[in-house]
């Protein structure tokens, strides 16, 4: 197996989230400060825990993910980052209450010296906010061109080798894709036209953060990186996408269920899912708009799971549900059921309940630092587009017109590591020995 040249972890490593001070951003942010100080356990997290196997299953090599792949180290992250409200992260985290105030007390320095950079906002795209520390109007392109600003500015600041982007801002309305995304050329013709309507402000991040070199995650379903121009840019940079939509609660547990359902070759009539959060995030899903954008992306794992076209006669009639209900008094504490309705044996029904009480940022979080040092890797291994191996961390895995994205849980979870294997120049496993 050829070997993946990897270039070194070397330098600060900038990390720039849009939403810098919401519920997931200051969640991530302060619990990874937490652990670097180490009064906090990064759990949840892939590249701080899990281990490895290489070689086969009796030669019992088991290093941890961290010490045998060449991953940034967190005393070298710097954050910072974009929001459409000014308070200072440790603010922003009092106000998100997801954090206890002594969690978050033992790292405010750090928290209070991050202040939000103003935002490219545009309330036709977020119905339910009103940003009060956005930048001036202008073009979509000057809009643009002050993001890339941004991002150079802060590298020069902060010292930073490499930086990655990082969208955890809030759900943009659904767009479906326009004769504008379809290749770089007409995005940016249409970036020069000021066309605001097909070109949310997520788009105008995703196409700084690229064209400065910075790979770009997207952790909300906006469709942003899901079209072919930002492809061509990430191919022509040279730089590493992925996305979208962290998954995280009820869609991880269907990626992990319906793949149960079909290797036991259960049918399935019906699923039906339900939520209820209180907080900014469940506000804005509270919007038609926002909240379509959502459904699509969360709607699409079981076909492509059960393949009712492989399978008619178990999967041909599924009635799927999803609902999302804005519930103050929940906060950042969603609740979200499950009634499955299966088929046995005969024909004959049964039924599987699931309420998972969860907390959405505390579940999130761990996601960000892997997909953070994860995409920095892929970055200095010179991958660029698309990165399928990071499907294991999203609801809708980004990918081209000809290829079918893979949802079971388990299956992305072996290519992950696959690929972790080859860019160490380790054979792949086929776990038959
Ligand atoms: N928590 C989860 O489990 C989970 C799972 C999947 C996806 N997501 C997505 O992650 C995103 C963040 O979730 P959250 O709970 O932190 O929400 P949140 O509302 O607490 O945070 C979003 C932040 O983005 C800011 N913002 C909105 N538009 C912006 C813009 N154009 N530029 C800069 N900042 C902007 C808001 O002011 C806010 O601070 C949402 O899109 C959510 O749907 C979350």
């Amino acid at each position: 197996m050829e070997k993946v040249e990897v270039r070194d972890a070397k330098g600060k490593l900038g990390v720039m989230v849009v939403g810098v001070g919401g519920a997931v951003a200051s969640t991530f942010i302060a619990g990874t400060l937490s652990v670097r100080r180490g009064t906090g356990k990064p759990i949840g997290s892939i590249t701080q825990l899990a281990t490895i196997r290489l070689g086969r299953r009796n030669e019992n090599r088991f290093p941890k993910i961290k010490e045998v792949v060449p991953l940034a180290e967190l005393d070298d992250l710097v954050f910072g980052g974009w929001d459409i409200f000014e308070e200072n992260i440790y603010q922003a985290a009092v106000h998100a209450e997801v954090l206890k105030k002594e969690d978050l007390d033992a790292v405010r320095d750090e928290l209070e010296a991050i202040s939000p950079i103003p935002a490219v906002f545009d309330q036709d795209f977020v119905k339910r906010l009103h940003g009060t520390h956005v930048k001036p109007e202008a073009t979509r392109r000057r809009l643009t061109e002050q993001l890339r600003e941004d991002i150079r500015r802060f590298r020069t600041e902060n010292g930073c080798e490499r930086i990655v982007v990082m969208w955890a801002a809030s759900t943009e309305i659904y767009i479906p894709q326009s004769p504008e995304h379809e290749s770089l050329e007409a995005f940016e013709q249409a970036l020069d036209a000021d066309r605001r309507d097909v070109i949310p402000p997520s788009m105008c991040y995703a196409y700084a953060a690229i064209s400065e070199g910075a790979p770009f995650i997207m952790g909300a379903p906006n469709l942003c990186i899901d079209i072919p121009a930002m492809w061509e840019l990430a191919g022509r940079e040279n730089v590493p996408v992925c996305g979208k939509d962290y998954k995280t609660g009820q869609t991880l547990i269907k990626t992990v269920l319906s793949p149960m359902l079909k290797t036991r070759m259960l049918g399935l009539e019906g699923w039906f899912s339900t939520n209820i959060l209180g907080n900014r995030d469940g506000e804005v899903l509270d919007d038609p708009g926002s909240f379509r954008t959502k459904e699509v992306s969360k709607l699409s794992v079981i076909d492509t799971i059960l393949q009712p076209d492989v399978y008619p006669e178990l999967y041909g009639n599924i009635y799927h549900k999803v609902r999302i209900n804005y519930y103050p008094p929940r906060k950042d504490n969603k609740e979200g059921w499950d009634n499955i309705d299966i088929v046995g044996w005969l024909g004959y029904p049964m039924q599987l309940k699931v309420d998972f009480l969860c907390r959405d940022s505390i579940l999130a979080a761990p996601l960000c630092l892997d997909l953070v040092l994860f995409s920095d890797l892929a970055l200095r291994c010179g991958f660029s587009g698309i990165q399928s191996w990071l499907s294991f961390y999203f609801k809708s895995p980004v990918h081209t017109p000809d290829r079918v994205p893979e949802h079971d849980l388990f299956i992305q979870h072996t290519i992950l590591k696959n690929t972790l294997r080859r860019i160490i120049g380790e054979p792949t496993l086929d776990y038959l020995d």
